[in-house]
């Protein structure tokens, strides 16, 4: 047995977000396309007598992340271990990168991190479907984390499938400070999009564009139905996209849920620009490529 495993777990970000009427059982229809972008949150695990987890800031504000078994990554390898029939403990340890409750899935993909980790510490080899069925069961972006790449989500976000995208895309990824409450932010959509609300549908022309790999196309089809009510809760995020904008970016829009906004950028250099003005303008952002593959081990190689 392993004495202990590093999963490197990235951030997800939506090129759409299309959001439909609430379902019987309170999540709503979506029909998404997420993309896996460079920047990850770490999970390591090791075999322990008791199960433990440290949550480490690398850059952003943890004091919101629990660290007791609410904790989503814990659940996670408990989950696992049940599904096994061990009673395994781990002591978990958790860098985080990713910006806590920022719309980009961190809590999501620490949990695909925390499956991927245990299922290499205790020799599991646990199949693929299995896993995204265990993701499924622990959160709607947990498949899609455990997955990576380019992909479409329907149902409430948790049936995936991989999408072809031949492109290379450099998002400035900015972070305006605080968090947004994911259910708050969806229960805002509900009050601003009143009865009838269509059944969303996955954008045909993003998919070709994605194909393509056209950066240029992708940017003016990028779209967030949740942008509006994230706006509607936190005004200031407007500025924040005005100055992406102004800026030089391709397309400027919010993450998910929010608060975090995206920027895409033309290439590497561009993107390197744009971080730095938004960085003179007081709004601290960073540079990731997409798409990464999902949650993989780094260690042991
Ligand atoms: O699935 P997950 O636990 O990550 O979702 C967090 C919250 O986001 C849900 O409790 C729900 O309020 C909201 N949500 C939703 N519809 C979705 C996904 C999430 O309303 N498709």
């Amino acid at each position: 047995m392993t004495a202990s495993v590093t999963v490197a777990a990235p951030a997800k970000i939506n090129l759409q977000l299309g959001v439909g009427a609430a379902r019987a059982d309170g999540y709503h229809s979506l029909a998404t396309v997420y993309q896996a972008i460079g920047l990850y949150d770490e999970v390591t695990v090791a075999c322990a007598e008791e199960t433990t987890l440290e949550v480490v800031s690398d850059g952003v504000d943890v004091s919101d992340v629990p660290t007791d078994s609410s904790n989503l990554a814990l659940r996670a390898a408990a989950l696992l271990a049940s599904r096994a029939g061990n009673d395994a403990r781990v002591a978990m340890s958790i860098r985080k990168r990713i910006p806590v409750a920022g719309g980009m899935a961190g809590g999501s993909t620490d949990a695909a991190g925390a499956l991927v980790a245990c299922d290499a510490l205790w020799g599991l080899q646990t199949s693929r479907e299995d896993l995204l069925s265990l993701g499924a069961e622990l959160g709607s972006d947990v498949p899609f984390c455990l997955l990576g790449g380019t992909v479409t989500g329907t149902g409430r976000g948790e049936v995936v499938a991989e999408a072809a995208d031949t492109g290379e895309y450099w998002w400035v990824v900015a972070l305006p400070g605080g968090g947004l409450s994911t259910p708050a932010v969806f229960g805002e959509f509900d009050r601003l999009s009143g009865a009838e609300v269509p059944e969303p549908e996955i954008s045909r022309a993003l998919l070709d564009a994605l194909s393509a790999g056209s950066t240029l196309e992708v940017a003016g089809l990028l779209s967030n139905d949740l942008e509006a009510p994230a706006l509607s809760l936190r005004p200031d995020l407007a500025d924040v996209l005005a100055q992406g904008r102004a800026a030089g970016a391709l397309a400027a829009m919010v993450s998910g849920s929010g608060p975090t906004c995206l920027v895409l950028a033309a290439d590497e250099p561009g993107a390197v620009r744009i971080r730095d003005v938004l960085a003179r303008a007081g709004v601290s952002a960073l540079v990731a490529r997409g798409p990464v593959p999902g949650a993989h081990v780094v260690t042991p190689l």
